[in-house]
């Protein structure tokens, strides 16, 4: 990760990195209204060029994002997959790279101001996770996961991340790598910033759709993968206690990639070591995002 991000798109037009502006007014910023997606583009080691990963899947769910916040006169598909584009061509990463694109309100106001809308797109480095291969310590966390009919998960709002903070402020003050959420009741949600999958008995599950969950781009890879690899998957409610007795448990996001969990609230998951179903899930993941597999062409945008 030797590169640096030295320009970055506002608007549609390329700029220096340190020079893009917001007023702290904002209502982007006063009252949080701002929808992201957290994109990445991954190197092949063969051919050394860049391809962004379900780029079209990122793009239809910031659209959902921006009809649910009412914004006027959102910027188009086409112009938004064009800056995600030139974000990273601007750079010329020799690297792996994370893309941030967000959607907000650029104008003063209050809390029904919904123009003037701006958007920026960042293409950056990010580490890995360096738990990849050790795996997680995750605890289940004392805050509850928000609700659909307070502050919907589902779309990816910046506001949302709030809520998410809190949850991983205290779970690393309390000596974990990252908080498991619960619903209202009682029931696994997600983490704060990455699904949650667990293995019992050979079945890949994860919480439904209606867990107050993103809907992540990475669950349904994950999904789609398991059942080429044969595995049989299930999209159900989950227990906390069923985290105890699984067989295997791991995160899964664009920014987490696919990360093993080897502890939850300080007991070990089977046998503490990241599971033979995770790390196959984490292999095939890892060639359909970089492309040396031909499977899924349609997933990767080439820069
Ligand atoms: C709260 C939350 N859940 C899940 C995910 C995973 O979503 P995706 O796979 O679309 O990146 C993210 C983002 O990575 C997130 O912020």
């Amino acid at each position: 990760m030797a590169w640096t991000a030295h320009t970055i798109i506002q608007n549609g037009k390329a700029i220096p990195f340190e020079e893009a502006r917001i007023h702290p007014l904002a209502v982007g910023l006063a009252y949080g209204a701002a929808v992201f997606e957290g994109i990445r583009a991954y190197m092949n080691p063969a051919t050394g060029r860049l391809s962004v990963f379900r780029l079209e899947e990122h793009l239809v769910r910031l659209d959902q994002g921006m009809k649910f916040m009412r914004f006027d006169n959102p910027p188009s598909r086409d112009a938004l997959r064009q800056g995600v584009l030139d974000s990273v061509r601007a750079n010329a990463p020799d690297d792996d790279c994370y893309i941030r694109l967000q959607v907000h309100i650029e104008s003063m106001g209050n809390q029904s101001t919904t123009g003037m809308v701006g958007w920026v797109c960042a293409a950056i480095p990010r580490e890995r996770s360096p738990k990849r291969e050790s795996g997680l310590s995750l605890g289940v966390s004392s805050w509850t996961r928000i609700a659909d009919n307070t502050m919907p998960a589902r779309i990816k709002a910046t506001a949302n991340y709030h809520a998410g903070r809190i949850a991983t402020l205290q779970s690393k003050a309390d000596g974990y790598d990252a908080p498991i959420l619960l619903t209202r009741d009682g029931k696994v949600s997600e983490s704060a910033g990455a699904c949650l999958f667990m293995v019992r008995d050979g079945v890949v599950i994860t919480p439904a759709r209606d867990s107050d969950i993103l809907e992540s781009v990475t669950r349904d890879t994950v999904l789609a993968l398991a059942a080429e690899l044969g595995l049989p998957t299930a999209e159900r409610r989950t227990d906390r206690s069923e985290l105890y007795v699984a067989d295997e448990v791991f995160l899964c996001g664009t920014g987490q990639e696919l990360v093993p969990a080897a502890m939850v609230d300080r007991l070990p998951v089977g046998d503490g070591k990241p599971g033979p179903i995770t790390m196959q899930l984490q292999a095939a993941y890892e060639s359909v995002v970089r492309g040396t597999t031909d499977a899924h062409a349609q997933w990767r945008t080439a820069v």
